[in-house]
C-alpha cells in the first residue's frame, strides 16, 4: 500500500516532469537538464511500478512505452469538425466580408484574426475535469480514429491543462493540427531510404501515418508536433469560457500550457488582413514546416453564432486564404520521347491532367534516363510533381505504395522515335542521340531554335509556322527561309498579307546578326552562345572557319575537345554544307566586325555569365562586355575578373565564391557600362 508521502511525491513529480515538458517544447525555454529530467522520470516511473494505484490518467509515464493496439477505435466527436471554404485571391475575401455583412453589419467592426494554416493533420484533445482523457483524429468531422496514446507521445500536448485562474469546464475539446516540421521530415525520410522503406511524398503524409499508428512506439519515433487554434465545449453544462474574441481564445490556450503558433495576428479589418497575408507569404520559404494559406476568422465568437455554419460542414465566420499551390500527385501515363535539335533524346511525362498553382499540368520534364532510372519512375506509378512559376513542370520522384504493384521500369528505344535511325550514346554522356541530320524532329527544332531569342530572332517565326513551313514542304533546312517568297507564305493557313510582310521582314533583318550568332543558330551540338562567339571572333569569317581543323577549333581559348570535335563533324557533313550555302547566296552575314576598341570599363578583364539574366540574352551582354573591351569566358578559373550572375546560377557562383571573384547583377553590369539605354536596343 503506498502512503500518504508516496502520493505526494508522485504528485510533484508529475508536474515536475510537465513543467519541464511544457518549458521546453511550448515555452522553448528549459530549466531542467536532460539528466535531471530522466532521473525525476526514473523516480516517477519506480514509484508507480511499486504502487500501481499512483499512476493516474495524466501522468507523464503514460507518454512512453503503450502496449500496440489492435486496431484503430472510433470515436465521435463532440461536435462536427469543420471544414473551410477556399479564397484564392483578395476579391474573394471582400466578397466573403460583403455576404456576411449582410447576415451581421457588425462584422465589418469586428475584427479578424489571422493564423497562418499549418499543413498538418486536424485533431481533437478531449479534457476532462482538466485531464487529457482522449485524443482522436478528424475523421469524416463527425466520427474520428482513437489515438490518444499515439497523441501523447508529443510531449507538448498537456496531459492536464494548467490552472489559469476561471475555472476550467468539465468537459473540454481541444481541437488543432497535428504536423511534422521540414527537418524532421527531411531526416525521417533519408532514415527510411537508407533502412530501404519507402519515403513519404511530403509532411503532412509523414504526420498522418506516424499518428495513425497501433504502436505508440512507432508515433513516438517520429518528429510530430501539434499547435492548437480551436476549443469545443461540452453540451449543457460543459460550462462557459472567459473570452469574447478568438484573440482571447488563442490567449486562453497559451494559458492553459497549449502550444499556439505564434505567427497569428490580430487584425482590425481587412486590409490588415491583406497586409498580413502578404507577410505570412513572404516568411512561408523560411519556415520549418509547410504551410498551405492563412485561416481567417472573425474575432468575435458572438458573431460565429450568429453567422452560422453553412450545410453544417463550413462556418461562415471564417475562411481559408490559400497560397497557389506548386507540388501535387498524379498518375504517370507514360513516358514517352521527344526528339530534340542535336538529336538528343529527351523523356517527358504523360501525366493524368492535375491543377497545380492554378493551371492543368499535363506535361512534365523527365531530365534523362539516369535521372528516371536513379528516381525509378516508372510508367503506371503515382508521381510528385511540382510547377513553379514559369518553368516547365518537373516529376520530382514517384511516390510509393507499400505493397502496390508496378509497372516496368522504363528503358530508352534503341532506334530514334522520328525517323527509326539506331542512336548512338558516347560513352561520357547521359544522353542517347539521333545521329541522322536529316530527322524530322532534328530539323523541325533545328528550324524553331533558329529563328529564336538569342539566335537569329526571326519574329513571326514561331512552332506553329515552323510546323507549317515543314509541312508544305516550303522549308527543308533554314537555309531555305531565305528563298521564301510573299506569294508563299499567302498560301499557308491564317496568314494575310500583313503577317506575311512582317514575317518577311523578320527574316530579312536576321542577315545581320553576324558569324558568332549564325554559328549559334544553326545548334550544332556543344556549340553554345558563347562557345559560338570565341569561334566567331577567333576566326572571323565563315571561309576561314570551313578552312580549319579541328586541332585549330581547339586551340581557340575557351573551346575544348568536345566543342571542338562536334564542331568539325557539323562542318564536314555535306547536308550541312548545302544548307550554308543557301545561306551564303541569301546575303547573310557570315563574317564578325572586326575585333572592337580594346579599350573601356572591361579593358583586359575576363567574365563570365552564369543563370538567366532578367532583360538581356547572353550574347547581348557578351557584346555589350566586348564593347568596351572585355572578354567573356565559358569557364570561370582563378584569372575571371567577375562574375555576371542571372536567375538560377549554378556550380560557376560557387566556385566564384569560392575564390572571392566579384560578382556583379545585370544592373551592376549596366550601370558600369554607363549604357542604360542600350536595354531598349537588340544587342
Ligand atoms: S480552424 C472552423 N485554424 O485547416 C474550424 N484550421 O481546412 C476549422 N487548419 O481541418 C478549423 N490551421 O486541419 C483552423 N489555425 C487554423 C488551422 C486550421 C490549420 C486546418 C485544420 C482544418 C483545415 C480546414
Amino acid at each position: 500500500m503506498s502512503s500518504g508521502a508516496d502520493a505526494a511525491r508522485a504528485a510533484e513529480l508529475r508536474e515536475q516532469i510537465e513543467r519541464a515538458n511544457h518549458e521546453y517544447y511550448v515555452l522553448d525555454a528549459p530549466t531542467l537538464s536532460d539528466a535531471e529530467y530522466d532521473r525525476l522520470f526514473r523516480e516517477l516511473r519506480a514509484l508507480e511500478t511499486a504502487h500501481p494505484e499512483l499512476r493516474t490518467p495524466d501522468s507523464p509515464t503514460l507518454r512512453i512505452g503503450a502496449e500496440p493496439a489492435s486496431r484503430l477505435v472510433k470515436t465521435t466527436h463532440l461536435a462536427p469538425m469543420l471544414s473551410l471554404d477556399n479564397a484564392f485571391e483578395p476579391a474573394e475575401l471582400i466578397a466573403w466580408e460583403t455576404r456576411n455583412a449582410r447576415i451581421a453589419a457588425e462584422v465589418r467592426e469586428a475584427g479578424y484574426t489571422a493564423e497562418p494554416k499549418i499543413d498538418g493533420l486536424a485533431v481533437a484533445l478531449t479534457y476532462q475535469d482538466g485531464v487529457l482523457v482522449r485524443g482522436a483524429t478528424r475523421g469524416n468531422g463527425t466520427i474520428g480514429e482513437d489515438v490518444t496514446a499515439n497523441l501523447r507521445t508529443i510531449r507538448e500536448i498537456p496531459l492536464r491543462v494548467r490552472a489559469s485562474g476561471a475555472p476550467i469546464p468539465a468537459l473540454l475539446e481541444i481541437r488543432g493540427e497535428v504536423y511534422m516540421p521540414l527537418s524532421g521530415f527531411a531526416a525521417l525520410n533519408t532514415r527510411r531510404a537508407a533502412e530501404g522503406a519507402a519515403t513519404f511524398a511530403n509532411p503532412r503524409n509523414a504526420a498522418a501515418g506516424g499518428l495513425r499508428q497501433l504502436d505508440p512506439n512507432i508515433t513516438a519515433a517520429r518528429p510530430l508536433r501539434f499547435y492548437a487554434f480551436g476549443v469545443q465545449l461540452g453540451p449543457n453544462g460543459g460550462g462557459s469560457l472567459p473570452v469574447h474574441t478568438q484573440g482571447e481564445l488563442l490567449e486562453l490556450l497559451v494559458a492553459w500550457g497549449l502550444p499556439v503558433n505564434p505567427r497569428y495576428r490580430r487584425c482590425p479589418d481587412l486590409d490588415a488582413v491583406l497586409a498580413f497575408l502578404g507577410e505570412v507569404e513572404a516568411e512561408r520559404a523560411h519556415l520549418d514546416h509547410e504551410i498551405d494559406g492563412t485561416v481567417i476568422k472573425v474575432d468575435s465568437l458572438a458573431l460565429h453564432t450568429e453567422l452560422g455554419v453553412v450545410g453544417g460542414r463550413e462556418p461562415r465566420w471564417a475562411i481559408a486564404y490559400k497560397f497557389a499551390p506548386d507540388l501535387a500527385t498524379t498518375r504517370l501515363l507514360s513516358i514517352e520521347l521527344n526528339v530534340g535539335r542535336t538529336g538528343s533524346l529527351n523523356p517527358f511525362a504523360v501525366l493524368e491532367p492535375v491543377e497545380i498553382g492554378g493551371a492543368t499540368v499535363r506535361l512534365a520534364t523527365l531530365h534523362n534516363e539516369e535521372d528516371i532510372g536513379r528516381k525509378d519512375i516508372r510508367p503506371g506509378d503515382t508521381v510528385l510533381v511540382k510547377r513553379a512559376g514559369e518553368v516547365i513542370p518537373q516529376v520530382i520522384g514517384p511516390v510509393l505504395e507499400e505493397g502496390a504493384s508496378r509497372g516496368e521500369p522504363f528503358r530508352m528505344p534503341d532506334h530514334c522515335p522520328s525517323c527509326g535511325t539506331p542512336v548512338e550514346q558516347p560513352s561520357d554522356e547521359v544522353m542517347r542521340y539521333c545521329p541522322n541530320g536529316a530527322c524530322p524532329a532534328r530539323i523541325y527544332w533545328g528550324l524553331v531554335h533558329f529563328a529564336g531569342r538569342g539566335a537569329m530572332d526571326i519574329r513571326g517565326l514561331g512552332e506553329a509556322t515552323a510546323r507549317q513551313l515543314l509541312d508544305v514542304g516550303l522549308v527543308r533546312d533554314v537555309g531555305d527561309l531565305y528563298g521564301l517568297r510573299l506569294e508563299d507564305l499567302l498560301s499557308l493557313e491564317g496568314f494575310k498579307e500583313k503577317s506575311a510582310q512582317n514575317l518577311l521582314a523578320g527574316i530579312e533583318a536576321s542577315k545581320t546578326r553576324g558569324l558568332g550568332t549564325v554559328l549559334f543558330a544553326l545548334g550544332v551540338r556543344h556549340v553554345g552562345e558563347t562557345a559560338a562567339r570565341l569561334i566567331a571572333r577567333a576566326f572571323g569569317s565563315l571561309d576561314r572557319l570551313l578552312a580549319a581543323d579541328v586541332e585549330q577549333f581547339a586551340r581557340v581559348h575557351g573551346i575544348g575537345r568536345t566543342t571542338a570535335e562536334a564542331l568539325a563533324g557539323y562542318l564536314a557533313e555535306p547536308r550541312n554544307g548545302e544548307t550554308i550555302e543557301k545561306l551564303r547566296a541569301a546575303g547573310v552575314q557570315l563574317s564578325e566586325p572586326e575585333a572592337g576598341p580594346a579599350t573601356g570599363v572591361f579593358s583586359g578583364k575576363t567574365l563570365v555569365i552564369t543563370g538567366t539574366l532578367p532583360t538581356l540574352s547572353r550574347s547581348q551582354a557578351t557584346a555589350m562586355i566586348e564593347r568596351a573591351g572585355g572578354r567573356v569566358s565559358g569557364s570561370v578559373t582563378r584569372k575571371t575578373d567577375f562574375l555576371l550572375v542571372g536567375e538560377d546560377a549554378g556550380s560557376k557562383l560557387t566556385k566564384a565564391r569560392e575564390w572571392g571573384i566579384t560578382e556583379l547583377t545585370e544592373e551592376e553590369l549596366l550601370a558600369r557600362l554607363g549604357t542604360l539605354e542600350t536595354l531598349t536596343g537588340d544587342g
